[in-house]
């Protein structure tokens, strides 16, 4: 599973850190860090339910 960063949408509300640190990285002003973001097995839930918490829909979870 990866989660797809939008980085042109974020807009630096950083509930996705927030749910899951250890999962998505931010810049020091607090913006999502670019490139698509592969996540680890047993972390999908987690990591699918941090990127549906962005209120700029700027994760989108590919489920392949
Ligand atoms: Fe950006 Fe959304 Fe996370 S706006 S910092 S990707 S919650």
């Amino acid at each position: 599973m990866r989660i797809i960063v939008h980085k042109a949408k974020c807009q630096g509300h950083a509930r996705c850190w927030a749910h899951a640190p250890d999962i998505f990285m931010l810049d020091d002003e607090g913006y999502i860090l670019p490139g698509d973001v592969e996540v680890a097995e047993g972390d999908e839930l987690l990591a699918s339910r941090s990127a549906r918490s962005c209120p700029e829909r700027a994760l989108e979870i590919d489920p392949t």
